[in-house]
């Protein structure tokens, strides 16, 4: 794995030789994991800045060029030709599945979109207003609790059968989650529609009339769903990847994961986006927004801007910006005034030089919720969006780290600033 060193000399004449690794594309990597022991340091990196946590073979961005590649496929070439499914093979196994493979694949995933019904029982216990993402988080945290044939995390096939179920279950779980939000009842998956044909019927039939998915809306479904798969080590990946560490089992490590992507600094973004524009309201209030998200003192920031990783445009935002256009017109959606502004304040925005000095561009959930209103998909439904997608990234992230023979449990150090060593004080005397 190491082919070049670099020398490093400490306090007290201590030194060592790092080794330093290439990956396939990407910067070099320093390997640190002797520094503790030899030089008795740590690193320091709030936020893991400059930290590769892992090896993966499974997805690579380039921050500075705004590219992203799927096992090497370029984002713009899977969002253009491939379905949700074939991407999801792909994330998984490592190759673009022949027909026989993909038809298999399918089969398997439709044997598992089923939910226990028991499980029922469980979005009972939620309030009607329960945010869908407390109910994702509730319910795939129990999916443990309903298979037990699948929870040996060191038997591949096991693992496989989880990841399958995960991937499966998801779309019917958070079609569940949006039913008991409105009051209505569950629709239970349908064995011949195709994955995002499916959920959507699950969202969006009644058990009083005849429901046909648009087949406009599917493949704007099939398209966001490509594009939220998989981001390499993000926070909820990194989450996914910490909890099975611990070597939790798969269902307890999904529900950690879709937590984490709740936060509206992370897949949260997107519902706060649509919030934001709706607080906007108009194109003259977009100076004094712009002027709030510059101010250090005001805490609001300009949602679906900036980017740990891109410091160039995101490729998702891109291809979502032109097909936002494409969906609300063919929608007759009436949603157009709010891509109008959105438009509007991605124009001011990138002319102004605090976001320029910063290179914080539209990231992949400043436009998405556009769509998604346009599909009739309500705001809290957003992140539940984003997190049927991630899924598939989740769990093969996940079966990476399992299948990886260095595989540890992951336990950072600390500075610690506490207070020093001290006396117990009596009660009395305080
Ligand atoms: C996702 O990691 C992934 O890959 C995530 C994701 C995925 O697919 O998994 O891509 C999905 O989470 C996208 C990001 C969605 N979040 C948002 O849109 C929320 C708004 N954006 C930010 O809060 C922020 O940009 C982050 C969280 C996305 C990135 O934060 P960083 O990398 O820690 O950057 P930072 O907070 O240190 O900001 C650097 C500077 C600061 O200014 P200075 O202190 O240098 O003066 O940029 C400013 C920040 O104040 N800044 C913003 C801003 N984002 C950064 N200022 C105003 N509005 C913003 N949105």
């Amino acid at each position: 794995m190491f082919d070049k060193i670099m020398k490093l000399s400490g306090a007290e004449g201590r030194s060592m030789e790092l080794k330093l690794h290439k990956g396939t594309v990407g910067p070099e990597v320093v390997d640190i994991s002797s520094l503790y022991r030899e030089m008795g340091v740590f690193t320091y990196d709030p936020g893991f800045v400059s930290t590769a946590s892992c090896q993966s073979a499974i997805t690579y961005i380039d921050g500075d060029k705004g590219e992203l590649w799927y096992r090497g496929y370029p984002i713009e070439q899977l969002a253009e030709r491939a379905s949700f499914l074939d991407v999801a093979y792909l994330l998984l196994y490592g190759d673009l599945p022949q027909q026989s493979q993909l038809a298999e694949f399918e089969r398997i995933i439709r044997y598992h979109t089923m939910i226990n019904e028991t499980l029922k029982n469980f979005f009972n216990g939620f309030h009607y207003d329960a945010h869908p993402m407390a109910v994702m988080v509730g319910v795939v945290g129990s999916l443990s609790a309903f298979y037990h044939d699948s929870l040996d995390i060191h038997d591949p096939r096991h693992r496989e059968v989880s990841a399958h179920r995960m991937i499966a279950k998801m779309p019917t779980i958070a079609a569940a989650s949006y039913k008991h939000n409105v009051g209505e009842p569950f629709i239970y998956p349908r064995n011949d529609l195709d994955y995002c044909a499916n959920f959507m019927n699950m969202m969006f039939a009644t058990p009083c009339e005849e429901y046909a998915p648009d087949p406009l809306a599917v493949k704007a479904v099939n398209l966001l769903f490509i594009l939220h798969a998989d981001h390499e080590q993000n926070a909820s990946t990194s989450t996914v990847r910490l909890a099975g560490s611990s070597q939790a089992n798969p269902f307890a490590c999904i529900a950690s994961g879709i937590a984490s992507l709740w936060g509206p600094a992370h897949g949260g973004a997107n519902e706060a986006v649509l919030e934001m524009l709706q607080e906007i309201g108009d194109a003259s209030n977009i100076d004094k927004y712009i002027a709030r998200a510059k101010d250090k003192d005001d805490p609001f920031r300009l949602m679906g801007f900036g980017h740990r990783v891109y410091k160039n445009h995101d490729p998702r935002a891109t291809i979502i910006r032109k097909v936002c256009h494409e969906v609300l017109d063919n929608m007759d959606a009436k949603d157009s005034p709010l891509l109008e502004l959105a438009l509007r304040l991605e124009e001011v925005a990138m002319q102004d030089e605090y976001f320029i000095e910063r290179k914080l561009y539209p990231n992949v959930d400043f436009y998405s919720g556009i769509i998604y209103r346009a599909l009739g998909i309500p705001n809290s439904m957003f992140t539940v969006m984003f997190a049927i997608a991630r899924t598939v990234g989740w769990v093969a992230h996940w079966m990476e780290m399992m299948d990886d023979p260095q595989q540890r449990i992951g336990r950072p150090r600390q500075v610690y600033t506490g207070a020093g060593k001290r006396e117990y004080v009596p009660l009395g005397q305080r």
